[in-house]
C-alpha cells in the first residue's frame, strides 16, 4: 500500500524465483481454470538443460471467492500448519504446493466444508490477508532445500485493490491476461492491461478462453461466443502476444469440479470422450506453457 513519504519498494516473494499472475478484467472467464492448468503444464516441463522438472506452486489471491481448493481437490483439507517462524506451510495435492484464503476459513455446515463460508472483510483486513499470503508462506520443499521456480498466482476478477497491491508490493515477472471473445470481456482486457502497465508489471501475453467448441460429430470449430478477430485485433493494438486460444471442453469443467485439473488427466481415454477439442486444448495449453517459460527465463537460459 502506498504510504506517505514516497513509494514502497517492491519486494521478492521468499523462496520464489519467478512470479506469474493470471488475471482478467472480468469475472468468470476462466482465470482460475487457466491458472491451475498452466501451473501443471509448466510443472511437466524440464528446467533448461537440466533433467529437473520445474518446481511450480499456486497462490490463490481471490480472497472473496477462492477456487483453488476446489480445483485442486483440497476443499476439505485441514488448516495449513505453521513453521516455527510462523510462516504458513502450503497444502500439496497432485504434487503441487498451494496456498489459498480458502484453507484459512472455518469449516461449517453438515459436511464440515468451507463451501459456504464467506469473507466479509473490507479495506485493511483484505490488504493484511493479501500481504500474509504473499510474504508469509514457506514455499520450500519438505527437505527445505528448494524453493519454487515459478509461483502462479490466481488473481480475483477486476482491477481492484488486490491486483494493485500485488503490483505495488511484489516484483512480478509476468502476467497472463485471460479473456473470452465477447466485446464486454475485451473492454475489460484493455482495462486490465492498462492497470498492470501503470504499476510496471510486465504482460507476458493473453489467452483467449472458450474461443470455440469442437463437436464430436463434425469436428468443425463452432465459435459460440463470436469470432476471435476482435480479440486478436485488440491484442495486436495493445502490443500483447496471444499465447493461445483454448476451446470449450466438457472435461476441463468437470475436471475442475472434481479437483483433477485437465492438464494432468487428459489421457487418451478422456480426450476421446471430449472429441478433438480435448486434444486441441491440451496442445494449446502446453504450447502456452512453453511460451510463458521462455518469457520468464529468457534472461537466465
Ligand atoms: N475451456 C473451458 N472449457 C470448459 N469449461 C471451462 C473452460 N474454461 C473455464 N471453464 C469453466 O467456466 C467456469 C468459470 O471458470 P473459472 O472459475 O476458472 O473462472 P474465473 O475467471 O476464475 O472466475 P472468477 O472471476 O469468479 O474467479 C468454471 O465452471 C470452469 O470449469
Ligand atoms: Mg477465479
Amino acid at each position: 500500500m502506498p504510504r506517505r513519504g514516497g513509494p514502497v519498494q517492491k519486494r521478492s516473494i521468499p523462496n520464489v524465483q519467478k512470479v506469474l499472475a493470471v488475471a482478467s478484467g472480468k469475472g468468470g472467464v476462466g482465470k482460475s481454470t487457466v491458472a491451475v492448468n498452466l501451473a501443471f503444464s509448466l510443472a511437466l516441463k524440464q528446467h533448461g538443460q537440466s533433467n529437473q522438472r520445474l518446481r511450480v506452486g499456486i497462490l490463490d489471491l481471490d480472497i472473496f471467492g477462492p477456487s483453488v481448493p476446489t480445483l485442486m481437490g483440497l476443499q476439505n483439507s485441514d488448516e495449513p500448519e505453521l513453521t516455527s517462524g510462523g510462516a504458513l506451510l502450503p497444502i500439496v495435492n497432485h504434487g503441487l504446493p498451494t496456498m489459498s484464503m480458502g484453507y484459512l476459513l472455518p469449516k461449517s455446515g453438515d459436511d464440515a466444508s468451507r463451501a459456504d463460508a464467506a469473507v466479509v472483510w473490507r479495506g485493511l483486513m483484505v490488504q493484511k490477508a493479501v500481504q500474509q499470503l504473499l510474504f508469509d508462506v514457506d514455499w520450500r520443499d519438505a527437505a527445505q532445500n528448494h524453493g519454487l521456480d515459478i509461483l502462479v498466482i490466481d488473481m480475483p476478477p477486476g482491477t481492484g485493490d488486490v491486483p494493485l497491491t500485488l503490483g505495488q508490493l511484489v516484483n512480478v515477472d509476468g502476467t497472463v491476461i485471460v479473456s473470452t471473445p465477447q466485446d464486454v470481456a475485451l473492454a475489460d482486457v484493455r482495462r486490465g492491461i492498462s492497470m498492470f502497465r501503470k504499476v510496471s508489471v510486465p504482460i507476458t501475453g493473453t489467452m483467449l478462453n472458450q474461443a470455440y467448441f469442437v463437436c464430436s460429430s463434425c469436428s468443425a470449430p463452432h465459435q459460440l461466443f463470436g469470432s476471435p478477430d476482435a480479440f486478436r485485433m485488440t491484442a495486436h493494438k495493445l502490443g500483447v502476444d496471444v499465447l493461445g486460444e483454448l476451446p470449450l471442453v466438457k472435461g476441463v469443467s468437470s475436471g475442475g469440479d472434481n479437483g483433477i485439473p485437465y492438464a494432468l488427466s487428459c489421457s487418451e481415454r478422456q480426450t476421446k470422450e471430449d472429441g478433438a477439442g480435448g486434444a486441441v486444448w491440451r496442445n494449446v495449453m502446453a504450447d502456452a506453457a512453453a511460451k510463458v517459460y521462455d518469457a520468464l527465463f529468457k534472461d537466465t537460459l
